[in-house]
């Protein structure tokens, strides 16, 4: 934790779940300021001294005046627990929602007019700060409104920014849904190795052990992925000969870029 003093100031989560609780606790780490958290299930151990975590928005005190309102409820929720948020929504509060497939308009027509929205895109390594997150600021969003956006996201990872909503439909497909092609990865290369006969318990750490360490690698390293690729591809070795059957123009190459166009199609149709 980075001290004690207060560096965001006082925000108002709806959805304390999976990806409102890492934020939340990505924000505590960075000294937010009290805050509230308005979620039924009343989850224990994220609110600090100081917080309020109620049930429902009825719930939010009068006068509790938060900097920023983040929803990081399921979206089919939305219809139901967004339009009471828009009466009790103070002047000059930014709205910053991780709902996959809910645009700016849809959440603006829950909402009301003249709420000042930010979408975004996270992904599931947020919940250990490691979460690659998009985000787009509708028109009339402040520069100040936008900053303070950046630092509630950047707590949880990095963040990027468009200037086009319509992106973040193959966004979600790459690196909101991305994880889920990673860890599928590490599934089917624990099953290879189980049939070629190395031990079920071994097999499963050569597989998370390898998927996470060349994901550090990349991470640590300047270089492109295919050269980080061709490093370890000795000609004529085994690697080459592994890339050989997964670089077939009809296998991964076809089935990533087909698996990307199905995955932005149903974000699509979500919104
Ligand atoms: N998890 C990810 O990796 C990820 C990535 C990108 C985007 N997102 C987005 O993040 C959002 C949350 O996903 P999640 O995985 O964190 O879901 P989650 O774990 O189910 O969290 C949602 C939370 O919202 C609560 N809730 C339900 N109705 C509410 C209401 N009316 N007011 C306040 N809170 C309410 C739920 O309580 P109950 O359980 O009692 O219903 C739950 O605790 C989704 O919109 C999703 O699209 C998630």
């Amino acid at each position: 934790m980075r001290g004690r003093s207060v560096s965001l100031p006082p925000v108002l989560l709806l959805g304390a779940g999976r990806m409102g609780g890492a934020m939340f606790a990505g924000w505590a780490a960075r000294g937010l300021a009290p805050s509230v958290l308005v979620d039924p299930s009343m989850p224990a151990g994220l609110a600090r001294p100081g917080d309020i975590l109620v049930p429902a928005v009825g719930g939010v005190p009068d006068g509790f005046s938060p900097a920023a309102v983040v929803l990081a409820i399921k979206p089919q929720m939305a219809e139901a627990a967004l339009p009471p948020l828009g009466r009790i929504l103070p002047a000059g509060a930014v709205i910053l929602s991780v709902l996959a497939g809910k645009t700016i308009a849809g959440l603006a027509r829950l909402i009301g007019p003249g709420a000042a929205i930010v979408r975004a895109m996270p992904n599931t390594p947020a919940a250990i700060g490691q979460g690659m997150t998009a985000a787009c600021a509708a028109h009339g969003v402040t520069p100040a409104q936008t900053a303070l956006c950046q630092a509630l996201l950047e707590a949880v990872g990095e963040v990027a920014w468009v200037d086009d909503e319509k992106l973040i439909d193959p966004i979600t497909a790459v690196s909101g849904s991305g994880p889920a092609y990673v860890f599928l990865l590490a599934e089917l290369l624990e099953q290879a190795g189980i049939e070629q006969g190395i031990p079920p318990a071994m097999a499963r750490q050569l597989a998370r052990k390898t998927v996470q360490g060349a994901g550090a690698l990349l991470d640590a390293s300047p270089e492109d992925a295919s050269a980080l690729r061709m490093a370890v591809t000795s000609p004529n070795g085994t690697t080459a000969r592994a890339l050989s059957v997964l670089m077939d123009a009809a296998a991964w190459p076809a089935n990533i870029r087909a698996a990307v166009q199905a995955a932005t199609a149903r974000s699509r149709e979500l919104a």
